[in-house]
């Protein structure tokens, strides 16, 4: 199942991240696709804001993960741009299937690390402000937050 939306700006991005977020459980992983300054971590600010973390979420890139507790479920924010071509073993796959949700930032990097059952997202910039953001799951654990998706009309 695959729903496609498009955004106009960046506060439509996250408010389609806080409406994920209502649907997501304990285990979740989340793939975030896209090129740079496409909009993965604005998306996972919406998620964070959803839960109800009180906290801004920041770029993680310097420190590879940042977790947040203080929401309806912990939220653990991965980034692993600069571990391309790095070794991966660095603990990461306790937070990865832990007991909150993990949104996971250029997950090609940390391919070995990634469950079969995820929900894919990939943000294509469309120039401007224009945001496309494409959602893919082979889970049925996703499929009711596909079919919430594919309600929205911004
Ligand atoms: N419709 C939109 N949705 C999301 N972001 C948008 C949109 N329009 C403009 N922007 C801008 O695009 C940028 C997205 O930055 P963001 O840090 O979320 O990207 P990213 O995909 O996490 O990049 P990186 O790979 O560098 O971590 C922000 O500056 C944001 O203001
Ligand atoms: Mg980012």
């Amino acid at each position: 199942m695959e729903v496609r939306l498009l955004t106009h700006k960046k506060e439509d991005t996250a408010l389609i991240g806080k409406l994920c977020a209502s649907h997501f459980s304990s285990g979740d992983v989340v793939l975030l696709k896209g090129d740079l300054g496409a909009g993965k971590t604005t998306f996972t600010g919406g998620v964070a804001k959803g839960l109800g973390i009180k906290e801004d979420v920041i770029s993680p890139t310097f420190n590879i993960m940042k977790c947040y507790f203080d929401g309806s479920l912990p939220l653990y924010h991965i980034d692993a741009y600069r571990l391309e071509g790095q070794n991966i073993e660095i603990g990461l796959d306790e937070y990865i299937e832990g007991d909150g949700v993990c949104l996971i930032e250029w997950p090609m990097y940390i391919e070995s690390l990634i469950p079969d059952e995820h929900l894919d997202i990939v943000i294509h910039n469309l120039g401007g402000d224009e945001r496309e953001l494409i959602f893919q799951s082979e889970s049925s654990n996703f499929d009711e937050l596909l079919s919430a998706l594919q309600e929205v009309r911004l």
